[in-house]
């Protein structure tokens, strides 16, 4: 059960509206995942409050440092993905997030390329990796993309982390009006009026993307629960 965090040291870089695509498009796929929501803030709490119950979701509110690491262990059985939505800091929390996960995800605006916020998570992954030998896998996700953010731009970007030796994720996330919805009315994808939300089939075509990108790095670890072995002795009849 992989642990995908979500981290940007900067507000508004597109970190809850990713990780809830992420959740809810696994979920949609019959994947059971557990939405760790440990951001102060609660925007996923509080969308979870609108929505109501959601087939294969959980939601883990009120998280903290101490706490975190137990949540993980105690839901593992139940999980096939832990995805974990953090604030815009670079606090213990987020630190913690960060060495518990399997894969980092760090949104980065394609137009803005709000640099500063994503830089700081990239230096903090280096320093665990140079002072604990804790090497966390990690990738920009593009979020917030519009045609005109050019594809020479977004492979400008591209090549820009990858000197850094950064991968980003093939499927940017596009700036729609579908994303934002979902927190205003709550449920996923699957469940808004496509009459009444422009564009739904694009949003949920690229949100299946988002998913299958991330399924192919991370499978689900099949975790076989040994069964008991039972020795049965065959008692003589009394
Ligand atoms: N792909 C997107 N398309 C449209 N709006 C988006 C998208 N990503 C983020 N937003 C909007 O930008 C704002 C900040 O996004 P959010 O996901 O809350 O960022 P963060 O969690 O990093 O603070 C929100 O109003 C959200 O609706
Ligand atoms: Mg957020």
């Amino acid at each position: 059960m992989p642990v995908i965090s979500f981290a940007n040291a900067k507000g508004g870089a597109g970190k809850t509206t990713a990780a809830l695509l992420l959740a809810t498009e696994l979920a949609h796929q019959g994947h059971r995942v557990t939405l760790i929501d440990a951001d102060p803030q609660h925007w996923i709490s509080q969308w979870h409050e609108m929505s109501g119950a959601l087939r294969n979701i959980t939601i883990v509110t009120e998280v903290s440092v101490a706490s975190l690491q137990c949540h993980l262990r105690e839901m593992a059985s139940s999980s096939d993905y832990f995805i974990i939505d953090l604030a815009g800091a670079r606090d213990a929390l987020v630190t913690t997030a960060i060495g518990l996960s399997d894969h980092v995800m760090i949104p980065v605006q394609g137009s803005a390329m709000d640099a500063k916020g994503a830089a700081q998570i990239l230096d903090l992954l280096a320093f665990m990796k140079d002072k604990a030998g804790l090497d966390i896998a990690h990738s920009v996700v593009l979020t917030r993309v519009t045609p005109v953010v050019t594809t020479r731009s977004l492979l400008a970007i591209k090549g820009l982390l990858a000197q850094r030796g950064v991968n980003v994720l093939n499927t940017p996330i596009g700036e729609r009006t579908a994303f934002r919805e979902l927190f205003e009315v709550g449920g996923t994808l699957y469940t808004l009026d496509p009459a009444k939300v422009s564009n739904l089939d694009k949003a949920r075509e690229n949100s299946r993307a988002l998913a299958d990108e991330v399924k192919r790095m991370m499978p689900m670890r099949v975790v076989r629960s040994g069964m008991p072995r039972i020795l049965s002795f065959n008692r003589p009849a009394a």
